[in-house]
C-alpha cells in the first residue's frame, strides 16, 4: 500500500486559489496526454513477450555464470535501479547481473575485461537507437572478449539484442547474425520503458516478473494522486522552488533517486522551464547538506519517501531501528519546514515488488503531467543531442 501526504507540510507554500484552479484543469490534461502517440506504456503489455522473457532468463541462469548488462539512461536505470533495490547489502545470492556502459572510462573497461574473461558469461545489449556511443563501444570491447574466448554458435548464443524492432545498427546485426532479440515498441521512450523488454529480461534474473507486472498496472489507480502531485510541483515551482530534493532513508533506494532524476529532468527541463530533480541519503546527508536545507537558499522542496515496515528486526533499547529511522524522517521533515521547505511525504508500507511496481507507475504518470503542466513536450529530449553532436564534430577532425 501507498500513502501519499501533499498537504501537511506543503499548504502554507502555494496560493490555494491557483491550487483549486490548476487541479481543476485535469480532464483537460488528461485529454493532452492521451493525445501523445508515445504512452504505449500505459498500454497492456504482450503476454507472450512477458513468456519469453522468462524462458530465456530461465535458460541464461542454466547456461551462464552472469549476465553484462550494457545500457544507458532509459535503456538501464530501471532494471539497473530496481535490481539494487531488492539486492541484499551482503552475501547478496542473486544470480549476478553486471551493468555495463554508462562510462567511458579505460580504467573500468579494461578491469571489466580482465573479469569478464574468466567468468561464462553472456550480454544484454540495449539501445533502442542502436547507436548510442557509450553503449556501442562497451559492446564491441566486451564482443572482442567472447570472439578470444569462443567461435561461432557459441558467440552466437551469448548475445541478446533489445532494440527497435525495425531500425538502427542493432536490429540489423541481431537480424543478419540471428541473435536472439526483444523489441522496445515504437511508442515507449526510454525513460518510459520501465515495462519493456529492456528492463523486464535483466529483472527476470532474479524478480517474478509476473509480481512486477501486476504492481505496475495496479499503479493505475493512482492517477488522480499523480496530477494532484505534478500541481503542487507545479505551484511550488511558481514560488521560486526551483529544485526537488528526493530523500531516501535505505541506502539501497539511491540508484532509484537517479531513475527519478532522469525521468523529470528529461520530461520538464525544455524551453528554460522544469524543476531540477536532485537526492539526499539520510541520515548521512544530514550532516553534509542538511544545513543548507535547513538554513540556505530557499530553492527548493523536498519528497520523502519512507518505507512504514522492515522485515529486518533490530532492537535498540526496546525499539525497532527502522521505528527510529521512521521518527528521524518524521522529525527532519517538521524540521525542515520550519526551516521554511515544503516536504511531501510517499509511504510504502512495505519494500516489495509489487508496491515499488506500482509507484514506478504513479511516478511516470506525475511527470508526464508535470511536462503538460510546464508546457512542454513530456516525451521528447532534444537536449540530449546537443552534446553528441558536439563529440562527432570533435572525434571527426
Ligand atoms: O530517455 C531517453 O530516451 C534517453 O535517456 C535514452 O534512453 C538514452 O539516451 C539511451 O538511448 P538508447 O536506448 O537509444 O541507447
Amino acid at each position: 500500500m501507498i500513502k501519499f501526504d501533499f498537504k501537511s507540510y506543503v499548504m502554507p507554500f502555494i496560493n490555494q486559489e491557483e491550487y483549486k484552479t490548476l487541479y481543476g484543469m485535469k480532464q483537460q490534461v488528461i485529454e493532452k496526454f492521451n493525445s501523445y502517440d508515445m504512452i504505449g506504456w500505459t498500454k497492456t503489455i504482450n503476454k507472450e513477450w512477458i513468456d519469453d522473457i522468462s524462458k530465456t532468463a530461465k535458460e541464461i541462469k542454466k547456461n551462464f555464470d552472469c549476465m553484462v548488462v550494457i545500457g544507458i539512461g532509459g535503456s538501464f536505470l530501471g532494471s539497473y535501479s530496481f535490481e539494487k533495490m531488492f539486492q541484499k547489502y551482503f552475501d547478496d545470492k542473486n544470480f549476478e547481473v553486471i551493468y555495463a556502459g554508462t562510462t567511458l572510462s579505460s580504467k573500468y573497461l579494461d578491469e571489466l575485461s580482465s573479469y569478464l574473461y574468466r567468468k561464462n558469461f553472456c550480454m544484454n545489449v540495449i539501445s533502442k537507437s542502436g547507436t548510442t556511443m557509450e553503449t556501442t563501444i562497451t559492446y564491441k570491447v566486451l564482443k572482442d572478449i567472447l570472439k578470444r574466448k569462443y567461435t561461432g554458435e557459441e558467440i552466437k548464443k551469448r548475445i541478446i539484442i533489445t532494440t527497435d524492432k525495425e531500425k538502427g545498427a542493432l536490429r540489423e546485426e541481431a537480424n543478419e547474425q540471428q541473435y536472439k532479440s526483444f523489441e522496445i515498441p515504437d511508442d515507449i521512450g526510454g525513460r518510459y520503458s520501465f515495462l519493456t523488454p529492456a528492463h523486464l529480461l535483466p529483472l527476470a534474473l532474479n524478480y517474478d516478473i509476473y509480481r512486477i507486472v501486476d504492481g505496475y498496472y495496479d499503479g493505475k489507480r493512482l492517477i488522480d494522486v499523480a496530477y494532484e502531485y505534478a500541481v503542487i510541483r507545479r505551484l511550488l515551482f511558481k514560488e521560486g522552488r526551483v529544485v526537488e530534493n528526493f530523500c531516501v532513508y535505505e541506502q539501497n533506494l539511491s540508484p532509484f533517486t537517479e531513475w527519478l532524476k532522469q525521468l523529470f529532468g528529461e520530461t520538464e527541463g525544455k524551453n528554460n522551464v522544469g524543476i531540477y530533480p536532485t537526492s539526499s541519503v539520510h541520515t548521512r546527508d544530514l550532516h553534509s547538506l542538511g544545513q543548507f536545507v535547513q538554513e540556505g537558499n530557499k530553492i527548493l522542496f523536498e519528497t520523502f519517501i519512507k518505507i512504514k515496515n522492515m522485515d529486518n528486526f533490530i532492537d535498540y533499547n526496546g525499539q525497532n531501528l527502522q521505528d527510529i529511522n521512521n521518527i528521524v524522517l518524521d522529525s527532519v521533515m517538521k524540521a525542515h519546514f520550519k526551516g521554511n521547505v515544503p516536504c511531501l511525504e510517499i509511504e510504502l508500507s512495505e519494500l516489495d515488488l509489487e508496491t515499488i511496481s506500482s509507484l514506478i507507475y504513479f511516478f511516470l504518470l506525475a511527470a508526464a503531467f508535470s511536462g503538460i503542466l510546464f508546457e512542454v513536450n513530456p516525451f521528447n529530449q532534444p537536449g540530449v543531442e546537443v552534446y553528441k553532436e558536439e563529440v562527432r564534430k570533435s572525434l571527426n577532425k
